[in-house]
C-alpha cells in the first residue's frame, strides 16, 4: 500500500468499502499474529510529571491533581495479581517524574523479574541515555514511546520543551533499539491540528521503523488543558475541511490500516477508545487489527488520580474485576488469551 492509497482509505465512509477495510484487517490480524490476545498488565507507578504535554490531564500544569507515587511493594503487588491472573507483561508507566531515579527503578525491574519472571515494559517518557541502559541491564525488555504525531510544526506546539531539551522522540525509540529494548510507539487520533494527511504520515512512519508495538487511540479532551480551550481551537482552525475527527471511527480505520501496513506489529484495542465507546470499542478493537490488551492492575486509590483523559473506562474497577471481565470478553469473541510474553515476531526471529 502507498501513502496515497493510505490517505484515500483513511477517509472512505461508504458502509462496503469500510466492511472490506476491517476483513482486511481482521485476516492479516489472524495471519501474521494468530488468534492470541496477549494480556499486559499495567502499573500506574506515578502520576508526576515535568512536561506540560497540552493534552494531558497529568501534566505539569494541569490543574488540582493530587499527586502520588507507588512505594516498591505497591509495585510488587500488582506484578503479583499479574502472575496470578496468567499475564505475560507488566507495564509500568507514569508521567516523567525525575523522582523515578535511574537506580531506584533499576531495583524495582530486578525485584519484578527476580519474583515473576513476566517480561517488562517501561513507559516512563523521555529518559536520559544512562538511565535507558541501567534499566535495560536490569531486565527491562520493552519501551513505549508514542511519538504521536509526525507533524513537527504540531508536535512543537503541544510537547512544550523542558529549558535545553529539544525532544526527538523517534531519534531515542531507535537508541532504545540499539540497546536491546522491543520498541513501542502511537499516536492520538483526532488532535486539534491533525490533518488527514499528517495522520496517513503517522502510519507510514509506523512502518518505515518496523514498530514492534504500535498504539492508537482518539485523542479525548481533557478539561483544564490548553488543547481543550484556546490553543485546541486555533489549531482547529488552521487545520479547517482537513481536521481529522476524534472519534471510534477514525480510530479503527488508522488501526485497521496500521496491521495492514504493519502485519507483525503487537497492536492493543486501547483503554481511550473503550473509553470513547464503552459498549463495543474493546471488541471492535480486537475483531479490526488488535492483538494485545493492556488491563489496568494499579490500586484502585491511585488509579483514581492517574486520570490522563477524563472517564477513563474501568476507573472504579479493581483489577480482579477487569482482569475477568476481559478474559470472558476475548473467550467471547472466539480468541484466545496469548500465552507467554508475547515478544513480536520480529524480535523473536533475531
Ligand atoms: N486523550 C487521549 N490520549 C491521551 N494520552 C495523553 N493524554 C491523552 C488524552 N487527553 C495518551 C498519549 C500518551 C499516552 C500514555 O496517553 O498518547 O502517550
Amino acid at each position: 500500500m502507498t501513502r496515497d492509497e493510505i490517505l484515500r482509505w483513511l477517509k472512505v465512509a461508504d458502509t462496503d468499502d469500510l466492511e472490506r477495510l476491517w476483513a482486511a484487517a481482521d485476516a492479516t490480524r489472524h495471519r501474521y499474529v494468530g488468534d492470541e490476545v496477549h494480556l499486559r498488565g499495567l502499573i500506574e507507578v506515578s502520576n508526576v510529571c515535568q512536561r506540560s504535554c497540552a493534552y494531558c490531564g497529568i501534566a505539569a500544569c494541569a490543574p488540582r491533581v493530587e499527586r502520588y507515587r507507588m512505594t516498591q511493594e505497591d509495585i510488587l503487588e500488582c506484578a503479583d495479581k499479574a502472575l496470578e491472573y496468567g499475564f505475560g507483561t507488566v507495564v509500568m508507566q507514569a508521567g516523567e517524574d525525575p523522582g523515578i531515579t535511574g537506580d531506584w527503578m533499576a531495583e524495582t525491574i530486578q525485584k519484578i523479574k527476580h519474583r515473576t519472571g513476566l517480561a517488562i515494559t517501561l513507559s516512563l517518557g523521555e529518559r536520559c541515555e544512562a538511565d535507558l541502559r541501567a534499566w535495560r541491564d536490569a531486565g527491562a525488555d520493552r519501551y513505549l514511546l508514542r511519538f504521536e504525531t509526525t507533524d513537527p510544526d504540531l508536535y512543537r506546539r503541544i510537547h512544550p520543551s523542558l529549558p535545553g531539551g529539544v525532544s526527538d522522540r523517534i531519534h531515542q525509540l531507535l537508541r532504545m533499539r540499539e540497546l536491546g529494548f522491543e520498541i513501542g510507539t502511537g499516536v492520538m487520533v483526532g488532535l486539534p491540528g491533525q490533518t488527514w494527511e499528517t495522520l496517513a504520515n503517522d502510519i507510514w512512519t509506523f512502518r518505515d521503523y518496523a514498530m514492534d508495538m504500535i498504539g492508537i487511540g482518539p485523542y479525548i479532551p481533557s478539561p483544564g488543558t490548553p488543547l481543550d480551550g484556546p490553543l485546541g481551537e486555533m489549531l482547529q482552525v488552521e487545520a479547517a475541511t482537513e481536521q481529522v475527527p476524534n472519534d471510534p471511527l477514525t480510530t479503527l480505520k488508522t488501526l485497521a490500516l496500521t496491521r495492514l501496513v504493519c502485519p507483525e506489529t503487537n497492536i492493543p484495542s486501547t483503554t481511550a477508545l473503550a473509553t470513547l465507546d464503552p459498549a463495543s470499542g474493546r471488541a471492535n478493537g480486537l475483531q479490526r487489527g488488535a492483538n494485545v490488551i493492556m488491563p489496568n492492575l494499579t490500586q484502585s486509590k491511585y488509579r483514581v488520580l492517574y486520570q490522563i483523559y477524563p472517564g477513563k473506562a474501568g476507573l472504579h474497577e479493581t483489577a480482579d474485576i477487569t482482569a475477568a471481565r476481559i478474559r470472558n470478553q476475548i473467550e467471547t469473541l472466539g480468541r484466545r488469551v496469548g500465552v507467554g510474553p508475547g515478544t513480536s515476531p520480529r524480535m523473536a526471529q533475531r
